[in-house]
């Protein structure tokens, strides 16, 4: 018999074989399909990355003006998931409403017919013109309002911002939305993609493969850091708190959120990227607070982290953009799943063209030959 050595967090383990996206952690390098993130993020929108992660390939002007059309128009949600929507509680995390939200949207398509290439584009569209509608629906409901139906002549990331609060974004900010979105829709073999990928694998629906991403996203060693790193900021109120914050934190050994990651030795490509973003929005409407803190806390957690190859992951600047555009904190990892849920896809895509189901062993470390104590002898 053949003995593993076991690894906690499967660190090191590959869990697929995979052509969607790559990562260099040492140089601080990420492709999808083979093309850099820097390029995407400068030329590309995120429907197009969307579908050449899913299809493999950059898609033609006639393909992409299609695809773009199908998920316009898909964007509306039943008025059932509408209704059951409504009967969540307010106080409820957006996250808890989307995972249940994307799970019921199955309930509508029970039609499993998975090698069918229409069935597969049809859930892709579904699901990427639907999430934004939902998450949308929740931050308004949840104040009493009646949800803000799409508008077809905005474009996807412009129409998600318009859905949030009735109002036409500016230019600049939905443009840089949408860049947020191409950084954050795939990357390897991350938490929430192995659990779509172990969903896939038992030949589910697509829409039980989503929720069940969405639902190891929330945590905050994954998607949720977002958020925190807005709570730690406003907990810090100032550029010198910064230092004896950060000092605190690694005299405690508890974890600055969004330092660090399991792949980057260096700094994260995607938080270069939207620092530059960040920066852009700062200057069009005013620096503020938040900015100085997080400038400071770079500086100060590289000198005292940079040799445990700990710099500023994705989370860090995506919740600094996203609060400066007004977003509520708690929308922070929805958006992350607006994002991420074509990366899923792809994967789901994948696993289903070469399908095992995952399986994995265990290292037991219990007991054995133990005897049953009835209850009135415990
Ligand atoms: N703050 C302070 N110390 C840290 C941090 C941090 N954020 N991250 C890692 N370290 C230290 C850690 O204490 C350990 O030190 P030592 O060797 O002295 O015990 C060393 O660095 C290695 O840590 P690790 O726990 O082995 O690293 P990991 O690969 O398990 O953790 C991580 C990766 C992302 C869970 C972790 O860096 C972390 O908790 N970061 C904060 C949460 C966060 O920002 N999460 C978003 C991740 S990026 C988006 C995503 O992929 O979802």
């Amino acid at each position: 018999m053949m003995v593993c050595e076991y690894k906690p967090g499967l660190e090191g383990i590959p869990a697929a074989q995979s052509s969607i996206s790559y990562v260099d952690g040492q140089k601080g390098l990420l492709e999808y399909r083979g093309i850099r993130i820097e390029e995407l993020a400068e030329k590309s929108t995120f429907l197009e990355t969307a579908y050449l992660l899913i299809w493999g390939v950059l898609p033609s002007k006639e393909e992409l003006e299609t695809f773009e059309h199908e998920v316009r128009y898909h964007r509306r949600i039943k008025y059932r998931i509408r209704d059951m929507m409504k009967c969540f509680p307010e106080s409820g995390h957006p996250m808890d409403a989307l995972q249940a939200s994307a799970a019921a949207l199955g309930l509508f398509y029970s039609l499993r017919d998975l090698h069918n290439p229409v069935y597969i584009r049809d859930s892709v569209v579904r699901l990427i013109a639907t999430i934004p509608t939902m998450v949308a629906a929740f931050q308004l409901m949840r104040k009493g309002n009646d949800p803000v139906r799409p508008r077809d002549d905005l474009d996807y990331s412009a129409n998600f911002l318009y859905m949030l609060d009735e109002q036409e974004p500016d230019p600049l900010a939905a443009r840089i939305f949408d860049i947020c979105l191409i950084l954050h829709v795939e990357h390897t073999m991350n938490a929430s993609t192995f659990s779509a990928r172990v969903t896939a694998s038992t030949l589910t629906d697509p829409y039980a493969v989503v929720a069940s991403a969405v639902g190891t996203l929330g945590g905050p060693l994954h998607g949720g850091a977002n958020e925190e790193v807005i709570q730690m900021l406003e907990e810090i109120g100032s550029v010198e708190n910064v230092r004896p914050y950060i000092e605190n934190c690694l005299e405690r050994k508890s974890r600055i959120m969004g330092f660090g990651h399991r792949v980057y030795k260096v700094k994260d490509p995607r938080a270069t990227i939207l620092q530059k973003l960040a920066e852009q929005l700062f200057e069009k409407f005013g620096y503020d607070k938040n900015y100085d803190i997080a400038q400071e806390m770079e500086r100060v957690v590289e000198e005292k982290l940079a040799s445990k190859g700990i710099y500023p992951n994705v989370d860090f600047y995506s919740g600094l953009v996203y609060k400066k555009m007004g977003i509520p904190t708690d929308l922070f990892t929805p958006i992350f799943a607006i994002a991420r849920v074509a990366g899923w896809l792809a994967h789901w895509k994948e696993q289903l063209a070469e399908n095992r189901i995952f399986r994995p062993t265990q290292v037991y470390n219990g007991l054995h030959e133990v005897t049953y104590t009835p209850i009135d002898q415990r």
